[in-house]
C-alpha cells in the first residue's frame, strides 16, 4: 500500500517535493500537451495535495470540472483546502484506491460524470501497479478521451550525473524510477505526444487510446 506513506507530514509535502525547483516544469508541459478544452472533465489520478489543480482548472475553464482521486485522506484534506482557498468550485476530491477505481467511486449525487481526460503526475510510479490503475481509469473515459502521464526516470545524456539525486528524490517519495508508466500509453495510444524536462528525468506523454 504505497499510499500509506502519504498519511504523515502532508502539510510539508509541497515544500519538500521540489515542486518549483524541479517538478512543476513537467506538470506544466504535460497539461499543455494534453490540449484540454473548456468544459472538459478531467480526472487527476493520485492528485495528492492538488499541485496540478490550478493548471487543470485553467485548462478546462469555469464550465469544466476537475476530480482529484487519491487514497490518502490526509493528502486530500490539503487538496480540498487548496480548492476552497482558491474558490475553485469546479474541483472535487474523491478518496479511492486507484487500483480498484470504479465509476461508482466518482458518482456525485447519484450521477456518474463523463470523463474526458485522465491525467496523472508523479503518482503512477508510486502506485506499484500502474497497468491496472490505467486500465481501470481509462475504462471510464468517453470515446476519444485523452490520457496524460507525467512521471520520472533516470536523467539521460550529460544530465546522467544527476542520477543519484534523481534516485534519492524518487526513493524519498516511494516512487520506482524504473516504472516508466508512460510506456503503457505509448503502446496503446494514437496521436502520442512526448516531451521531457530536467535532462530527461521528467517525461510527459499524452495520447488518445486506440
Ligand atoms: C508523489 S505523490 C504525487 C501527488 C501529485 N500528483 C503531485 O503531482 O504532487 C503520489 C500520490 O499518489 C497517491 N497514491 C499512491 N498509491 C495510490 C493508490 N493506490 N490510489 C490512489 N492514490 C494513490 C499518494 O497518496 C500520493 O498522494
Amino acid at each position: 500500500m504505497a499510499w500509506k506513506k502519504y498519511r504523515f507530514g502532508t502539510r510539508f509535502y509541497d515544500a519538500l517535493s521540489g515542486e518549483w525547483a524541479v517538478y512543476r516544469a513537467g506538470r506544466v508541459a504535460g497539461i499543455e500537451l494534453m490540449g484540454l478544452r473548456a468544459g472538459d472533465t478531467v480526472l487527476d489520478l493520485g492528485c495528492g495535495t492538488g499541485l496540478s489543480f490550478e493548471l487543470l482548472v485553467n485548462a478546462v475553464g469555469p464550465p469544466g470540472h476537475v476530480i482529484g482521486v487519491d487514497a490518502s485522506a490526509q493528502m486530500l484534506q490539503v487538496a480540498a483546502k487548496r480548492a476552497v482557498r482558491n474558490g475553485w468550485t469546479n474541483v472535487r476530491v474523491v478518496q479511492a484506491d486507484a487500483t480498484k477505481l470504479s465509476a461508482e467511486d466518482l458518482a456525485d449525487e447519484g450521477a456518474t460524470p463523463q470523463i474526458d481526460a485522465v491525467f496523472s503526475a508523479y503518482a503512477l510510479s508510486v502506485m506499484g501497479n500502474h497497468p491496472t490503475v490505467l486500465e481501470r481509469a481509462t475504462r471510464l473515459l468517453v470515446p476519444g478521451g485523452r490520457v496524460g502521464i507525467v512521471d520520472m526516470q533516470r536523467p539521460v545524456g550529460a544530465a546522467a550525473i544527476f542520477t543519484p539525486l534523481a534516485r534519492l528524490a524518487c526513493a524519498m517519495g516511494g516512487a520506482d524510477i524504473e516504472a516508466h508508466p508512460w510506456e503503457w500509453l505509448t503502446q496503446r495510444a494514437n496521436n502520442v505526444k512526448q516531451t521531457s524536462r530536467r535532462g530527461g528525468h521528467i517525461q510527459a506523454v499524452t495520447g488518445t487510446l486506440k
